[in-house]
């Protein structure tokens, strides 16, 4: 949890950027490709590849030399699965050491053997469950992972500093287990945050929920909501997603994507959307460069995924970064 000087100090730096310097303030990376897990529904079906290209260690400290000179705040460590890589506290040490807010999602199944040396670099700690008990092992295509998810889950509260929140995509196999989810959540006393799995693929389209089941399991979540559950959502963004409302996407303007061998992107997945290899990123000439500028105007209709964290800058900006800066006083006080 941020203390009140580091929240001024956060939402002052993010305000900067955005508005005045117009430039984004959270790195968003693909640290690996590798992948310990092999999940139904992948982006890249990244458990069932071999990869070796990846960024090494030193491009990294560079790397993070760069960014922290230009502006961003926040280090988000997404995969592949980033516990697999060996220096992955030390990356996560060096973001920090960059005056940044750390991030990394994972699936937590060799996580329970590295929270001690991660967890003090660590200032929020995304746990993907795609369902509960069987279902979620099921789809994640290994026995036992759920029960490690609630050991990780566990053990990581050791790291009071650490924010942890389970990441809960939905999708036809547990659209009807939200109740166990928000229940779990409770009981765990963590946060939880919902979004509609991303079918990018057309043989998969069979786990896309209809927009029926979508109106009803929103409903159901905004329910527990209402009962006071620590479902980690706006009202209004539960709301918009339950009724299929478009949205302005300011992914663009408040974050930068990079894949594993150093591709940078306004966002990951979307087709034409690369901007240039780490080697040649210069902050100022890319931000100030028309390429830039027309990807973050096309992504702003994009509309394609509900991630919490797309969802949470959409509309106006300004406003959101508000809301943003009042819950974490909230969470503070
Ligand atoms: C790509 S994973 C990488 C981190 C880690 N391996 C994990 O499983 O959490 C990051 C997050 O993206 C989500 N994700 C993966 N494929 C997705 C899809 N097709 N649609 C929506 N979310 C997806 C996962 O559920 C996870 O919460």
């Amino acid at each position: 949890m941020m203390d009140i000087a580091q929240l001024v100090k956060t939402s002052w730096d993010t305000t900067w950027n955005v508005f005045v310097k117009r430039r984004p303030f959270i790195f968003v990376l693909n640290s690996t490709l590798r992948c310990n897990l092999q999940c139904e529904c992948c982006f890249r079906l990244y458990g069932k590849q071999q990869h070796t290209d990846e960024m090494g260690t030193e491009d990294f400290v560079l790397l993070f030399e760069r960014l922290k000179r230009s502006g961003i705040r926040v280090a988000a460590f997404l995969g592949g699965e980033p516990t697999l890589r060996d220096d992955i506290s030390l990356l996560l040490e060096v973001a920090k050491k960059s005056n940044m807010r750390t991030v990394m999602c994972t699936n937590c199944f060799i996580l329970p053997q590295k929270i001690h040396e991660i967890g003090p670099h660590l200032d929020i700690l995304l746990c993907s469950l795609d369902g509960y008990g069987d279902v979620h092992d099921q789809f994640r295509g290994k026995k036992g992972v759920f029960d490690t998810v609630l050991r990780s889950i566990e053990m990581a509260k050791e790291f009071t500093h650490c924010d942890i929140k389970i990441w809960a995509r939905l999708h036809k196999k547990n659209c009807h287990q939200v109740e166990e989810l928000v229940q779990l959540a409770k009981r765990l006393q963590i946060k939880i945050q919902f979004f509609p799995l991303l079918v990018d693929s057309k043989n998969k389209k069979y786990l896309e929920m209809t927009p029926e089941e979508t109106e009803e399991v929103y409903d159901t979540i905004i329910s527990f909501k209402k009962k006071g559950f620590p479902i980690d959502h706006e009202y209004g963004h539960l709301v918009s997603i339950r009724d299929h409302e478009p949205f302005v996407c300011n992914y663009g303007r408040t974050s930068l994507f990079m894949g594993p061998r150093g591709e940078i992107h306004t966002c990951r997945g979307i087709k034409d959307h690369d901007l240039c290899s780490y080697k040649e990123f210069v902050p100022d000439t890319l931000y100030r460069s028309e390429k830039y500028k027309q990807k973050i105007k096309r992504l702003k209709g994009c509309n394609a995924c509900r991630q919490p964290t797309v969802m949470e800058f959409s509309g106006n900006l300004g406003i959101a970064l508000l809301k943003k800066a009042l819950y974490h006083m909230r969470d503070t006080s």
